[in-house]
């Protein structure tokens, strides 16, 4: 078991005591107007350049996103440069207009807050920088923010969570399992040993060809499994969840990706058709990796559960199970973590789909 790093890296911790320092310091003072502290967040770690205005009982004021799924569809798969790229071309736009919606001025913001890691270094660059330029302009704290905490906390703009909550954040670039002690003390249990799902996702989608799919076109490749597993039957073959052996929290997913890819070539036989074109199949062999993926995450999430639940850290009745990230926005998945947490006299919360995917508000 692992404690998983606190949210700054050396070069900011300083930096972030003295914002805590800072925000710590409003006072309400009877007879003036309190207004509440109000954060622009930012976030560019990989795909989506998002900004968003948040005040501090959790109001959104303001959000805006520039998506880069089209681009990144067309090169099968994230081409480091171009997206950094594209940050470039769309930070300065999303920022504003994040700010206009919420109707705050720039020098009525408390503070910036930014992802800075993990993340594609090319892509937080982007961000960072743009932010500490800001930071200096307008003479504003700076917050350092970390992508997964930020992920593993957004539940409690929706939901009123006390601490501690296990979590489990599914997305393209992570996957883990851990116990949520405070806002910055997070006990890992459980981490992919090679690929996230929702990359395994994409690969499988694009040797799917799903871009050329006239119904998944423009969805990211997990969005686009799910759409087509509706219309397909998951007995078509059978894969074993990975793992099933290992006692520990621990996920992979490139066995199974492998597997399916073998599963897909001989299909691509079968029906006499080459790579790259669309197989008859394509949404049976979408149901079955969606299903596989499913029950290989409700597992390792169950062992999380039962081992907390062993030691007393977590409550034996109505623990809360909070999903997050990408991945989490799968309604399949979703129902299927809720068998689970039906099962375990837990409480399964998800945010909303579109505060699962990468946002700002997640970082304000
Ligand atoms: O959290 P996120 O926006 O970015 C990362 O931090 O990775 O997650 C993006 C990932 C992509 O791999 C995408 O294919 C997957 O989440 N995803 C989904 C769904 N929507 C997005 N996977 C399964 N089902 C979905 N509905
Ligand atoms: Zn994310």
């Amino acid at each position: 078991m692992l404690i998983l790093n606190k949210t700054a890296g050396v070069f900011f911790k300083p930096s972030k005591r003295k914002v805590y320092e800072f925000l710590r310091s409003f006072n309400f003072h009877p007879g003036t107007l309190f207004l509440h502290k109000i954060v622009l967040g930012i976030e560019t770690s990989c795909d989506d350049t998002a900004a968003a205005v948040v005040d501090e009982t959790g109001n959104v004021l303001g959000e805006a996103i520039h998506s880069q799924t089209e681009v990144h569809l067309k090169t099968g798969g994230i081409v480091p440069a171009v997206a950094q790229q594209l940050h470039r071309d769309n930070i300065q736009r999303i920022v504003q207009e994040a700010l206009s919606a919420s109707r705050i001025s720039p020098s009525d913001l408390s503070a910036i807050a930014t992802t800075i890691k993990p993340g594609l270094a090319l892509s937080l660059g982007v961000g960072l920088s743009f932010s500490l330029q800001l930071v200096g302009q307008l003479k504003k704290p700076f917050i350092p923010i970390h992508h997964m905490e930020a992920h593993a906390l957004t539940i409690r703009l929706t939901n009123k969570v006390e601490f501690p909550f296990l979590v489990l954040l599914i997305s393209g670039g992570h996957c883990l399992l851990a116990l949520v002690q405070g806002v910055s003390d997070f006990l890992l249990l459980g981490k992919s040993l090679d690929i996230a799902p929702g990359d395994m996702l994409d690969k499988v989608a694009r040797r799917l060809s799903l871009i050329k799919h006239p119904e998944c076109s423009t969805m990211s490749g997990g969005k686009a499994i799910e759409h087509l597993a509706k219309q397909g039957n998951r007995f078509h073959f059978d894969i074993k969840p990975p793992l099933h052996r290992a006692k520990n929290c621990d996920f992979s997913f490139t066995g199974l990706q492998q597997v399916t890819n073998k599963r897909i070539m001989k299909k691509e036989k079968e029906e006499g058709i080459e790579e790259g074109q669309i197989l008859s199949s394509a949404a049976d062999i979408a149901a079955t990796v969606q299903h596989t993926m499913a029950c290989h995450i409700v597992k390792r999430t169950h062992r999380a559960i039962l081992f907390c639940k062993q030691r007393d850290l977590l409550p034996q009745n109505n623990a809360i199970l909070v999903a997050s990230g990408g991945v989490a926005s799968n309604f399949y998945v979703r129902r299927a973590l809720e068998i689970l947490t039906d099962a375990t006299q837990c409480t399964l919360l998800c945010p909303p789909p579109r505060l699962c995917t990468d946002n700002g508000i997640m970082i304000a």
